[in-house]
């Protein structure tokens, strides 16, 4: 996710520019630059770093054009620098373009551009859209966008600058939003979210994929790909700045938990195309016949993830994980060599314990794959290999589009390993990625109804214990509700394999005490539901969370929530889906504060 601003008007461009980017740096904040048409030059400036840091560059040169654009980066190709900061020009300087997004397509691209003889500087793929432009440009400056966009394949949503066309800026949209500001005394503003723009006007347009803005200080035009008008209705603002920086939400939490179908379709995208693609490992079966030994390491939600991956590997792989809290692993003198390949998992890339973790299985001669969220971290920098999600920025402190993107990400590397090794017959590998195209749309339906789990939580909220229960894979997941329920309410939740209760645990459940029981896996199913009726026999209160069209199981149990049909390995991705919004409703009835909840920090760098 990144954050992107325009200007065209009788003002100095970079006031506004710099008062966006400002209310859009919750969107992400590597890097940051802007480019202002000064008549005979466009002034270029960008800074690695947070906002201020560009603050500070530009405080003493500050430029007086009255057309500009801006940008605040959340890398995803190419790590966090001056050079790849946005907006990312063409060779002669005479094109300028600020990207939030992914260009699937850009390294033929780029390959097919530099035979031409384009120089590129940056590492980015949004770079090849400016030298596309220069490649198009034929005086019109609509028809050669319309160009550059019937070659780009992805996500994305762009705003182009001209040197020849001083009097305008055009937007275009296809998956991440951009919104135009209608100003009142010739001026007019292009933002990626309404924050940036209702200090200045609440009157808005809100682009659709496919749309093409055309935005001049008097007039604001749109047409399709095929160039034809289109009429669009505005758009009138009424959320107050707050709000509006949650995309309506109350919490940046209930805002990430919606956003995980988006997130999960765009760590799939670039890794898809027929089969599992992995360009930046470039793995072979020399390579994977080499290792004998696979660790996960991680922390929190990070090492609840990698549990999951332990199956995703030893089912689809047949080599031996073994998944290790980071805090732990380096103290237990670990069993690591050149045979051995140590993946860490972690949302920021930052967490301290990770990353020394991983400092140590590189000194004990390990290979090392970073599954990270953040290009160009500590992490992601130390490690020998890195994949990374595309979550987008993470701000509550719970995480949840990084677990499931995480999840997303081993499944896919377990079935790319799987390719290489041929270790599943093709025609299972073909079905599972049928499945896995299929998650994104299958979490929006588990997303469709959260009315029964408010009322869970507002049933159950104040409860001082509550258990979470599973085998197999849905233990994992009933560890990760259960930390999502103990860090933002402050409920003392536990969470254990089912088949441990009557090894010790169920001594604890008595009468009205919550079970939220997962039974979502159909291999250990029949042994779940008897350690059902074993909490049920104790007079629990009996929460089930299984596939849909298992309606015998609700006969055992006070309620159940079903989450799509899909193959036992994926359903982890759908069952998490109602344990995070009971979580999160829990702590609304509880009135605790969701997005920073107490004594904790959204990444530990501390050990
Ligand atoms: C999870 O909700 C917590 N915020 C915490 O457990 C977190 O997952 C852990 O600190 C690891 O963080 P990382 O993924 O950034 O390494």
């Amino acid at each position: 996710m990144c954050g992107i601003v325009g200007y065209i008007g009788g003002k100095k461009a970079i006031d506004f520019l710099l008062d966006g980017l400002t209310k859009l740096e919750y969107r992400g904040y590597d890097s940051a630059g802007v480019a202002v048409n000064c008549g005979e030059n466009i002034f270029v400036e960008k800074a690695v770093g947070r906002l201020d840091s560009l603050k500070e560059k530009l405080k003493n040169n500050l430029p007086v054009g009255t057309i500009g654009i801006g940008h605040t980066r959340w890398a995803t190709h190419g790590r966090p620098s001056d050079l790849n900061a946005h907006p990312h020009s063409d060779c002669h300087k005479n094109f300028f373009v600020v990207h939030n997004g992914i260009i699937e397509n850009y390294l033929q691209l780029k390959e097919q551009l530099i035979a031409k003889g384009h120089k590129f500087i940056s590492e980015t793929d949004t770079e090849v859209v400016a030298h596309l432009l220069e490649e198009n440009y034929h005086g019109d400056f609509v028809l050669a966008v319309r160009d550059v966009l019937a070659k780009i394949e992805g996500s994305y949503s762009l705003l182009f600058m001209s040197k020849f066309d001083p009097d305008t800026l055009i937007a275009a949209k296809q998956d991440n939003p951009l919104i135009i500001g209608i100003g009142k005394d010739g001026e007019n503003f292009i933002a990626s979210d309404i924050p940036a723009i209702i200090p200045f006007t609440r009157q808005t347009y809100i682009l659709n994929d496919g749309d093409i803005a055309i935005v001049k200080k008097d007039s604001i035009s749109f047409v399709n790909r095929q160039g034809l008008p289109i009429d669009k209705k505005i758009f009138h603002v009424k959320w107050n700045a707050q709000a509006a920086e949650k995309g309506g939400y109350e919490h940046f939490m209930l805002k990430e938990i919606n956003e995980q179908p988006k997130a999960v379709r765009d760590t799939i995208s670039p890794h898809l195309n027929g089969k599992v693609t992995f360009n930046e490992l470039n793995w072979n079966a020399d390579f994977l016949n080499d290792i004998n030994k696979i660790y996960i390491v991680a922390c929190g939600t990070a090492y609840h993830a990698g549990l999951v991956g332990k199956f995703y590997i030893e089912k689809l792989v047949r080599k031996l994980v073994e998944v290790d809290l980071a805090s732990e692993f380096r103290y237990r003198n670990p069993i690591v060599d050149n045979k051995t390949l140590v993946i860490v998992v972690s949302q920021s890339g930052e967490t301290s314990d990770t990353l020394a973790a991983l400092k140590e299985s590189k000194r004990l001669g390990a290979k090392t794959l970073a599954v990270t969220n953040v290009v160009g971290s500590s992490i992601a920098r130390e490690a020998e290999f890195v994949i990374h999600t595309a979550a987008g920025p993470e701000i509550a402190v719970a995480s949840t589009k990084a677990y499931t993107t995480q999840l997303i990400s081993m499944f896919m590397l377990a079935l790319y390993m799987a390719q290489i090794l041929k270790s599943v017959p093709a025609e299972e590998i073909e079905r599972l990625i049928k499945l896995l195209k299929k998650i994104p749309a299958q979490i929006s339906e588990t997303l469709s109804d959260v009315e029964p789990i408010k009322t869970f939580a507002q049933m159950y909220g104040f409860n001082d214990d509550v258990f979470y229960i599973g085998r197999s894979l849905d233990y994992c997941v009933a560890l990760e509700g259960a930390l999502k329920l103990k860090e933002i309410s402050y409920i003392h939740a536990e969470a254990y394999a089912s088949g441990e209760l009557k090894h010790g645990t169920l001594a604890l459940i008595v009468e009205g005490v919550p079970v939220i029981a997962l039974a979502t896996q159909k291999s250990v199913y029949e042994k779940t539901l008897s350690n059902i009726k074993e909490v049920k026999a104790r007079d629990a209160i009996v929460i089930g969370i299984a596939a849909a069209g298992n309606t015998s199981l609700e006969k055992y149990l006070d309620h159940v929530i079903f989450v799509p049909e899909t193959d036992e390995l994926l359903i982890p991705l759908l069952a998490v889906v109602p344990l995070q919004l009971l979580a999160y409703y829990a702590a609304i009835t509880r009135g605790c504060d969701v997005d920073k909840p107490r004594n904790l920090a959204k990444s530990v760098t501390v050990e």
